[in-house]
């Protein structure tokens, strides 16, 4: 059963693509994802604060960042310098270890300063970079059009700045989803990758306090990236990356017959451990072989193709078909 496909343009063995996160923030880690034939790592990310920050401690500066509670401890316990120069290593460390394609990971917010960063992280060694944007929509005096245009020049400063392929990973807090994520594809990116799941605070009625729940995604998250990938996947150049609620080969399938290149994974990984990773993968090879595909392209995209399936996608509204009825 032939599984290889590409991310970021790079030739991988399989679409399990391990996503950002505490199970590729060590040279042990990302290794047992090798291990378990993952296709490709993206590695934890590195903060644009970190980049540029000077000696004040990250905790002090801004709080906007800490979206995992993980975060937090990841960021507060080492200083600005020695973080970075522990990002190059690790970057160093696995590509000499492991054959396949490790990504680099930054968390970024603006065009500013960090781009320089990125000779760096190709020096040492990095096949690619993942480009992790979020600009909270936080600010009244900020305007939609200004946020999305941030988007489109962090991703132009970076190209300035090397020559490594580019993965974009955004979330889905865009007015005009569809427009923004088009207008990124047509900047020289490999992929997009959709979507990142930020982090959900809860209310704890007891104690009246903010609590932190959903770390991992649900199944049911899946659908959202399906319909975006499935809407773009036949008008845009570049890779379609699926990302959030792909916990076992059904999800795989899913964005594949949308027509994404590979997938992303995390929560399922977080709570089957990553041996799931084979589980998974063979489940794919079974589905496959009772469907008669021998190859990830003989079915990708499929189910978006068919020019019906594309106007379900694009259908937001619950309708009773038998009475042409709005609910
Ligand atoms: C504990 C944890 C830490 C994460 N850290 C990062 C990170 O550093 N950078 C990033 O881009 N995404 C991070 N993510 C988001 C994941 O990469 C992924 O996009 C998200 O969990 C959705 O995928 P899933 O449904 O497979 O979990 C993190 C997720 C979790 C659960």
């Amino acid at each position: 059963m032939d599984l290889k496909t590409t991310f970021l343009g790079l030739p991988v063995d399989n679409p399990f693509i391990i996503a950002s996160s505490g199970l590729t923030s060590t040279a042990d880690s990302v290794k047992k994802c090798a291990d378990h034939g993952a296709g490709a790592v993206v590695l934890k990310s590195l903060f644009e604060e970190q980049i540029i920050a000077d000696k004040k401690t990250l905790l002090q500066h801004d709080d906007m960042y800490f979206w995992y509670p993980e975060a937090i401890k990841y960021v507060d316990n080492f200083s600005i310098e020695q973080g970075i120069q522990e990002y190059l290593h690790l970057i160093e460390k696995v590509k000499k270890a492991l054959q396949i394609p490790v990504v680099a990971s930054i968390n970024c917010v603006s065009p500013l300063e960090w781009p320089k960063f990125a000779k760096e992280i190709k020096n040492a060694g990095a096949d690619g970079i993942e480009l992790n944007i979020f600009i909270p929509p936080t600010d009244l005096k900020l305007t939609g059009y200004k946020i999305e245009e941030t988007y489109l020049d962090i991703v132009r400063e970076v190209r300035k700045e090397t020559d490594l392929p580019i993965a974009v990973k955004v979330g889905f807090y865009f007015t005009n989803l569809y427009r923004e994520l088009f207008k990124l594809s047509n900047l020289e990116i490999s992929s997009l990758v959709m979507f990142n799941r930020y982090y959900r605070p809860d209310i704890d009625i007891e104690k009246l306090t903010v609590i932190s729940s959903n770390i991992y995604s649900s199944p049911v998250e899946i659908t959202l990236a399906l319909r975006w990938i499935a809407l773009l996947s036949t008008k845009v150049r570049c890779e379609l990356i699926g990302a959030t609620g792909i916990h076992d080969y059904a999800g795989v399938v899913k964005n594949i017959l949308a027509g994404a290149t590979a997938v992303q994974l995390c929560s399922t990984l977080y709570k089957n451990g990553i041996q799931y990773l084979d589980v998974m993968r063979k489940d794919l090879e079974k589905w496959m072989t009772a469907k008669g595909y021998d190859n990830l392209n003989a079915f990708r995209g499929l189910v978006a193709k068919n020019e019906e399936n594309s106007a379900a996608f694009e259908r937001v509204q619950f309708m009773k078909k038998t009475m042409g009825k709005m609910d």
